[in-house]
């Protein structure tokens, strides 16, 4: 490890380290006063966030927040580049400046706890690492006492924590000190200064989940507790999750960041096997009322529309099928029964063998479904076996659910975001790695950029998605999302509903945008949510951008927007030279001047452009849409109109 900063020969209870990223415009600064920890970033010299406390709570002895004196210090500096199995950007830089402090209690028993600090360009993190000591083996923390204190009036848009359905609700706008309840994470804040931040953080294992609330001066962390009251049962060594706080100066510039995957440690096997897919699904139709999940003479989990969904797959060009409804699980009050379900019982009308059989002889993956309804005990009984059944059937993706308020964990009534709830989900995904298994995880843990060392887990919902379309959505929920949700990578949203204008789940968008979606919400795995009759007889002029948007990117380069207004992004084919670009507005119709000057120059490409008709609207014409092919050039720039509601998508190939 590099460079040996500053050596302490006695006990120091004042003390002040200040870390600067690479390119000298933010500061993290550590201050250890009388024996107090505290930090404060800043960035040109503008304070971003004021002295804030840390520190942690103990059950069992003293909290480790005062009497410490730094022992030693280190600095280094990184600068690599990393490759990425897939994702948003093939190629991710890590660069950061580090400091790590030792610090050590003046009075016995002398406990020892490290402080990492790291600055990198686009935000800052630290996290607490309690190594192994004599006269501690185990911690049962009772409060994690980091502070954000940022000005009570900045602005803040978020989610509030402890809610029935999770993370799946809309975003409010609040000042800061409105925060009384708890918000989940990633909370979006645009400081006075002007800056733009998300607090959230990166790298969450066995320990429960942070969100944040105002305690009397300011945002403080709350670790979201067990059912004990406390917030983590840990041995030692145990290092935290990482705070961090991406600092933009635009909202747009918030959503380049890459601080959360660079937190995360690359995988430690090789991941190659990992494939992005798009699938369609034996799913909506049971939302509109077609079909249902529990057998019935409208099941529609049956051998026969398998076959046909399969058949479908193969004239479409989309690779896979998520098959829900198939199991033992949905009779009755399924959410309440959901403590039985069974994961290798197919319903008597649904052959799996042949359906499986089917699938391979089509070349197409089935995408298994396993709806838990949060019963864990019941779940993990049965996962091994599960997935084994599945690996039988040459099923190698799985969409899990965690529907229900709470999970049951050993009998107890526990919170999804809990530290037995992160252990439940990290089981479930380094079992299904160990099986070469795909998973697209619903009601799941907010992501920390744990698929970066878990490529396996390819993608997640963790936010409202389109299940609440038909009353419980508007247009600009997916103008918020990617400023605060999407910070915290991929989601599968279930886009590409083309029946729109459906009486029973009447969706709040034009259909154009339903097509920008694949590219303005990033997943590894991507749904073509409707029912295929829609894509192949309907609309077969837009669904042809759905068969040939790409899951994976090489680059991702956000174009412009605001939060919860608008956003419009560019994306490139991973290892291609075509681009796709979406953008999608909220119940305001928009004119956007985009310009090309991503291309490569001297080429010539040809651009198909899918865009609202100019008198569409989500409300009353839903369905107006143009397509229209044009020749662009490196530096050219496009006038594109978006409807109420509306959205664009854009196709550019080299000629
Ligand atoms: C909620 C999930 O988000 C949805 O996709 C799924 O169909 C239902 N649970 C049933 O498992
Ligand atoms: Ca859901």
């Amino acid at each position: 490890m590099g460079l040996l900063n500053k050596i302490f020969k006695k006990a120091k209870t004042d003390a002040v380290f200040e870390t600067t990223s690479p390119n000298g415009r933010l500061v993290i600064t550590f201050v250890l006063s009388r024996g107090e920890m505290f930090y404060s970033v800043a960035k040109d010299g503008k304070p971003v966030v004021h002295n804030s406390r840390l520190g942690l709570n103990l059950r069992d002895s003293a909290s480790l927040d005062r009497g410490m004196s730094v022992v030693r210090a280190f600095t280094k500096q990184k600068d690599e580049t990393w490759e990425a199995y897939w994702g948003e950007e093939h190629f991710i830089r890590d660069n950061y400046t580090e400091t790590v402090i030792y610090l050590e209690e003046v009075i016995k028993p002398a406990r020892l706890l490290t402080l990492r600090f790291r600055a990198y360009d686009d935000g800052v993190a630290f996290r607490y690492e309690v190594p192994a000591q004599p006269l501690m083996s185990k911690m049962v923390i009772t409060d994690e006492l980091t502070e954000f204190a940022f000005n009570s009036n900045d602005r803040s848009w978020s989610i509030n924590a402890y809610q029935p359905d999770r993370y799946e609700y809309c975003y409010l706008e609040k000042p800061v000190f409105e925060l009384r309840d708890s918000v989940h994470t990633p909370l979006t804040i645009q400081t006075t200064a002007g800056f733009f931040v998300a607090v959230h953080e990166a790298c969450l294992y066995n320990y429960g989940g942070m969100n944040v609330k105002m305690n009397n001066r300011a945002l403080q962390a709350d670790i979201t507790p067990l059912s004990d009251g406390t917030r983590a049962h840990v041995s030692l060594p145990f290092n935290t999750p990482w705070r961090m706080l991406i600092v933009a100066d635009s909202a747009i510039e918030l959503t380049t960041s890459r601080l959360m995957l660079n937190l995360n440690p690359a995988p430690r096997e090789d991941f190659s096997w990992v494939k992005p897919i798009k699938f369609l699904g034996i799913w909506w139709a049971m939302f509109v009322g077609e079909w249902t999940w529990a057998p019935s003479d409208r099941h529609g989990a049956t051998t026969e529309h398998a076959k046909e969904y399969i058949d479908y797959c193969e004239r479409l060009g989309i690779p896979g099928l998520l098959i829900e409804g198939w199991n033992d699980a949905w009779e009755g009050d399924w959410l309440q029964n959901g403590v039985n379900n069974k994961f290798m019982d197919p319903t008597p009308d649904f052959d799996m063998d042949e359906v499986c059989r089917y699938a391979r002889e089509k070349g197409v993956e089935i995408v298994g479904h396993h709806e838990t309804v949060g019963f864990i005990d019941n779940y993990e009984r049965q996962i091994d076996d599960a997935y084994k059944y599945m690996l039988e059937h040459g099923v190698k993706y799985i969409k899990s659910g965690y529907a229900g308020s709470h999970m049951m964990i050993n009998d107890k009534r526990e919170y999804h975001h809990s530290q037995l709830g992160v252990m439940h989900y990290q089981y479930a995904l380094e079992l299904a790695a160990s099986y070469g298994i795909m998973l697209d995880v619903h009601e799941p843990i907010k992501s920390t950029g744990i698929e970066r060392t878990w490529p396996n887990l390819l993608t997640r919902e963790g936010a409202r998605g389109q299940e609440y379309e038909g009353g419980a959505l508007s247009p600009s929920h997916t103008c918020f999302l990617p400023y605060t949700r999407l910070l915290a990578g991929g989601m599968d949203y279930t886009s590409g509903l083309f029946d729109v204008c459906n009486p029973t789940k009447r969706v709040a968008t034009t259909i154009t945008r339903q097509i920008a979606y694949y590219v303005t919400i990033y997943s590894g795995m991507q749904m073509a949510a409707d029912r295929p009759r829609f894509y192949e007889e309907n609309f077969p002029d837009l669904f042809e951008f759905i068969r040939n948007v790409p899951v994976s990117w090489e680059k991702t380069l956000p174009l412009m927007g605001e939060i919860g207004k608008y956003y419009v992004v560019a994306r490139q084919a991973w290892n291609r030279s075509d681009w796709y670009i979406g953008g999608v507005t909220d119940e305001n119709g928009r004119r956007i001047v985009l310009s090309f000057d991503f291309l490569e120059e001297g080429a010539n490409y040809k651009a198909k452009l899918y865009r609202d008709s100019d008198d569409a609207h989500y409300r009353d014409n839903q369905l107006g849409h143009v397509v229209e092919e044009i020749v662009v050039r490196k530096g050219d720039r496009l006038e594109i109109y978006m409807a109420p509601g509306g959205g664009f998508a854009l196709e550019v190939r080299k000629m």
